[in-house]
């Protein structure tokens, strides 16, 4: 996997989008963004000290749509098992695509499509101190340990554990990996809140099924959600 590494740029992720000739598995990483993108439209917090970094793939041929919302979850424990390696934390997978150390964010996926390719950004919180308006929430490795790491480092590591992941997954191995993920599920048995088509499910989450979809219970009947913002209660 070729890594970039840029000084500062808008956004890693719209840099992949719009360059021309996308090689398979390339990554480029910023030391700085100043448009960073957060899912739905929000901001991502990027100044220096975090790792910053988007990678790119062409789709599988055999992969169907419906397979797609997989690819955060996959991303996600990439995340955590390239964390793991650089720092042993108790880290989960806040569904759909984030990753949290107790009641904190320290990393956020944002997975876009380009043509034929897929472009998983990644963010994580490493030696940075200031989040911004998500300053309630977020959380980086400094701020827990006072330790400074090597952001290449664990660029190569989450990248390389993506992959891994990836051809698993293409193997036909998601089970093995949704158990993984299940185990690392940071919404289990919490009561959440979630729009969906404009109504606002409220229940515990049971888990996550075969589908990637959150399942959550209320009043007895199970919600299967495939997309949305959680909110816990
Ligand atoms: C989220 O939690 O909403 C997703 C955040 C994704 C941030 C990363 S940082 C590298 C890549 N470039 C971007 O502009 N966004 C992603």
């Amino acid at each position: 996997m070729d890594l970039t590494i840029l000084e500062k740029i808008d956004s890693t992720n719209k840099y992949l989008k719009e360059k021309k000739y996308k090689k398979n598995w390339e990554i480029v990483m910023a030391k700085e963004q100043t448009a960073g993108k957060g899912r739905r439209g929000k901001v991502w917090n990027s100044n220096k000290g975090g790792a910053w970094f988007s990678f790119c793939f062409a789709e599988d041929k055999y992969l169907s749509k419906t397979e797609y919302g997989k690819i955060p979850l996959i991303a996600g424990l990439a995340v955590i098992k390239g964390l793991e390696e650089i720092e042993k934390l108790n880290y989960k997978i806040k569904w759909p695509n984030d990753v949290y150390v107790g009641k904190r964010k320290i990393s956020g996926i944002l997975l876009e499509k380009s043509g034929d390719f897929f472009i998983v950004g990644i963010g994580i919180n490493v030696n940075n101190v200031d989040f911004g308006e998500f300053k309630d929430i977020g959380i980086s490795l400094n701020k827990i340990t006072d330790k400074i790491y090597n952001i290449e480092k664990l660029v190569m590591l989450v990248a390389s554990k993506f992959k891994k992941e990836y051809y698993r997954f293409l193997r036909g191995e998601w089970e093995e990996i949704l158990l993984e993920i299940k185990e690392k599920n940071y919404l289990k048995n919490r009561v959440v809140e979630v729009m969906v088509n404009s109504e606002v499910i409220k229940g515990e989450v049971i888990g996550i099924n075969n589908s990637a979809e959150l399942c959550i219970k209320k009043n007895n009947e199970i919600y299967e959600i495939k997309s949305g913002e959680i909110r816990i209660v």
